[in-house]
C-alpha cells in the first residue's frame, strides 16, 4: 500500500519507518529541510534505539523515502498526520497549529478514497473539526482518529508491536470504509494477535488522554506516598512492591522519585484540563491539577534535600547532576525534571555539572547557563554532592568504592530510587532516596 506520513517528527519518523518495515511504500513529508536530509541519509536526527538501523534497512529496499514538498502525498491511499501538538505558550491548552496546517496544505493532493488518519495527540472534539473541514474540500476521502501510544526509548517495537489499535470513525462502527483499508495497513501485527477496538471519534481522541492521565495519575499517586513515608520513616519502594502485587493494581509504573516529565505527559493532562474546561466539564478533572502539583513538588523536594545534605547552604558548592534526559534511553530534555531541578540548584548558588550519554546537546541549548561534562569520572571529580537523576544504567552500575575516590565528599541524593542503599552505605557514603529511610 502507499502511504505518506505527514511530519517526521518522534512520532512521524519512527511511524514511517516502521509502516515501510511492515511492506508499504512511504514518503515522509516535513518543512524541516534538516530533518529530511538526516532522514535521507537514513539518520535519526534524535536518540531512539533500534531506529538508524531501521531506517538503513528500510531505506535500502527503496519503499522510504522523505521530501519536503507535499504534493509528494499524490497517490498515496492512506496518509498520517504525525504532527506535534506542544502546549499553547503561557496556556495549558494544546497548540493545534500544526495539524490544521498539515491536513489544510495536505487537501488539495487527495483523491477519492483517500484516508487520512490522525495520530497525534489533540483535544477531544478536534477530530469532528477537521473532519469537517475535509469534508467540504474532498467530500469522498475519509478522516479517521488511531491514536498512537508509542513511548521514547521503545518506539520501534511499540510501533510494530503495540498493546492494541484504536480506530476511532465518524460512524462508530465498523461499517466504514477506512476500517478495511487500515486493517490492511496494520495486517502484520493484527495477524499476530494485536487487538483493535473501532469507536467514534471522540472516544478514540480521549483513549489517548485517559491513558496518559492515567499513567501520569498512577506516578504522581506514589510520589504523593513517598511524601508519607519520608514523614512516617517508612519505604515507598518497599510500599510499591507490595502493593503492586495486586493484579489490580500492578507494580508498573510505580516507581517514585522526581517525578514525570517529557513532551507528552506533562502536557497532555494540562490540555486535558484545558478542554475539560471548554466543555463545561472541568470539575471532572480537579484532581489532575492536584497530580501535576505533586508532580512539581517532587523537584523542589529534591533541591531542598539536596541543601540538607550539604549541611543548609548551596552556595558555592559543587553538585553534580547524573542524568539530563527526561528518562533513560533519550536524548529528549523537554520538561526533564533533572535539569529543572539542576536550573534551581543553579539559581540558588550551586555550582551545578550536568552529565548524560545522549542528551547534554539538547540540554545546553536549552539551559545554556549550566555546566556539562560528558564523561562520568571528569563530572564527579570534586563534587560535594552527586544527584542521581537520570536512571541510566551506567549510573545504576556505579561502583561506590571506585567514585568516592573521585568526589571532594561521599555524599549522593538517589532521585530515582535505583540504586543499593546499604552498598553504597557500606562504602562510606550518605545516601538518601525519596520516600526511604
Ligand atoms: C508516555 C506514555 O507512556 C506513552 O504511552 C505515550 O504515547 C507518550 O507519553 P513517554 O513520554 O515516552 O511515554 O515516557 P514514559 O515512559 O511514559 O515516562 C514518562 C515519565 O514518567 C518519565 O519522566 C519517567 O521517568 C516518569 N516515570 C515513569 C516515573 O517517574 N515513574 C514511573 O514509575 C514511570
Amino acid at each position: 500500500m502507499r502511504i505518506s506520513v505527514i511530519g517526521c517528527g518522534y512520532l512521524g519518523a519512527v511511524h514511517a519507518a516502521c509502516m515501510a518495515k511492515l511492506g508499504h511504500e512511504v514518503v515522509g513529508i516535513d518543512l524541516d529541510h534538516r530533518k529530511i536530509s538526516e532522514l535521507s541519509a537514513a539518520r535519526a536526527p534524535f536518540f531512539e534505539p533500534g531506529l538508524e538501523e531501521l531506517l538503513t534497512e528500510v531505506q535500502a529496499t527503496g519503499r522510504l523515502s522523505f521530501t519536503s514538498d507535499m504534493s509528494a502525498i499524490q497517490g498515496c491511499v492512506v496518509h498520517f498526520i504525525c504532527v506535534g501538538t506542544p502546549q499553547k505558550k503561557g496556556e495549558n491548552g494544546a497548540d493545534l497549529t500544526y495539524v490544521d496546517s498539515a491536513l489544510s496544505s495536505a487537501m488539495e493532493f487527495l483523491s477519492a478514497g483517500d484516508v487520512v488518519v490522525g495520530k497525534s495527540t489533540v483535544p477531544v472534539g478536534t477530530a469532528a473539526r477537521l473532519s469537517q473541514l475535509l469534508e467540504e474540500v474532498q467530500p469522498e476521502a475519509h478522516l479517521m482518529w488511531n491514536p498512537e501510544f508509542l513511548r521514547e526509548g521503545h518506539a520501534v517495537s511499540d510501533t510494530l508491536q503495540p498493546d492494541r489499535f484504536v480506530y476511532g470513525v465518524n460512524t462508530g462502527s465498523e461499517e466504514h470504509y477506512g476500517v478495511e483499508v487500515l486493517d490492511e495497513v496494520y495486517a502484520v501485527p493484527l495477524g499476530a494477535g494485536t487487538p483493535r477496538l473501532v469507536t467514534d471519534l471522540p472516544t478514540a481522541e480521549l483513549v489517548k488522554t485517559a491513558a496518559n492521565s492515567f499513567l501520569a495519575t498512577k506516578i504522581s499517586f506514589i510520589n504523593a506516598m513517598a511524601e508519607l513515608c519520608d514523614a512516617a520513616g517508612a519505604d515507598v519502594t518497599l510500599l510499591a512492591d507490595a502493593i503492586g502485587m495486586d493484579d489490580r493494581i500492578g507494580r508498573k509504573f510505580l516507581n517514585a522519585g522526581i517525578g514525570f516529565g517529557g513532551g507528552c505527559l506533562p502536557k497532555d493532562i494540562r490540555a486535558f484540563m484545558a478542554r475539560a474546561g471548554e466543555l463545561g466539564a472541568d470539575q471532572a478533572l480537579t484532581f489532575l491539577r492536584e497530580v501535576d502539583a505533586i508532580n512539581m513538588r517532587r523537584r523542589s523536594r529534591v533541591v531542598e534535600l539536596t541543601r540538607e545534605l550539604l549541611d543548609g547552604s548551596l552556595l558555592g558548592k559543587r553538585v553534580t547532576v547524573l542524568g539530563a534526559a527526561f528518562k533513560p534511553n533519550s536524548d529528549d530534555v523537554r520538561d526533564s525534571p533533572a535539569l529543572s531541578v539542576a536550573a534551581q540548584l543553579q539559581l540558588q548558588g550551586a555550582v551545578v555539572t550536568v552529565t548524560d550519554p545522549e542528551a547534554l546537546d539538547n540540554a545546553s541549548r536549552r539551559f545554556p547557563e549550566l555546566h556539562y561534562e560528558k564523561a562520568t569520572d571528569v563530572a564527579v571529580r570534586r563534587a560535594d554532592v552527586l544527584l542521581l537523576l537520570t536512571e541510566w544504567s551506567e549510573y545504576r552500575d556505579l561502583e561506590p568504592y571506585q567514585v568516592a575516590r573521585l568526589v571532594a565528599s561521599p555524599r549522593i541524593l538517589d532521585g530515582r530510587n535505583v540504586l543499593d542503599a546499604s552498598k553504597w552505605r557500606a562504602a562510606g557514603w550518605t545516601y538518601r532516596g525519596l520516600g526511604r529511610p
